[in-house]
């Protein structure tokens, strides 16, 4: 595995990117997931990936409402690259992780599956099909 990205939660995305920016990073073009009720915008610097993920539709449950009402903007996941899916979430299952989100194709990765699993020693973990 590799890592992909990391994956930040945040309330307005446009907010998060102007501090970002300010930082050095650089991002692309915003992205839809309406399927996740996310809007997610990847960015990076120094070879370092991250994603923000913020509700798309404020009035519908998304999956970083738990973190931004804990927390506020923070990082929640890492994400890792693999050529086998299938076969990656089986050893980590024998690892002590278990699925959370079973593979789907996400549009932000055109179409590549992604799952997320969960442990308890370090959270929440996404899976990205190479
Ligand atoms: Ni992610």
């Amino acid at each position: 595995m590799r890592i992909d990205h990391i994956g930040y939660a945040v309330k307005r995305l446009d907010r998060a990117r102007a501090a970002f920016e300010a930082l050095g990073f650089r991002f692309e073009e915003p992205v839809e997931d309406p399927d996740r009720n996310v809007l997610l915008q990847f960015g990076g610097k120094d070879g370092v990936r991250i994603e923000l993920v913020a509700p798309l539709d404020k009035t519908l449950p998304s999956p970083v409402d738990s973190y931004l009402s804990k927390l506020g903007p923070t990082p929640y996941h890492f994400c890792y690259g693999t050529e086998d899916l299938e076969g990656e979430i089986e050893s980590l299952e024998q690892m002590g992780f278990r699925v959370t989100v079973p593979p789907a194709p996400a549009v932000a990765f055109g179409g590549r599956r992604v799952a997320f699993m969960m442990n308890l020693g370090l959270g929440l973990m996404e899976l990205v099909e190479d």
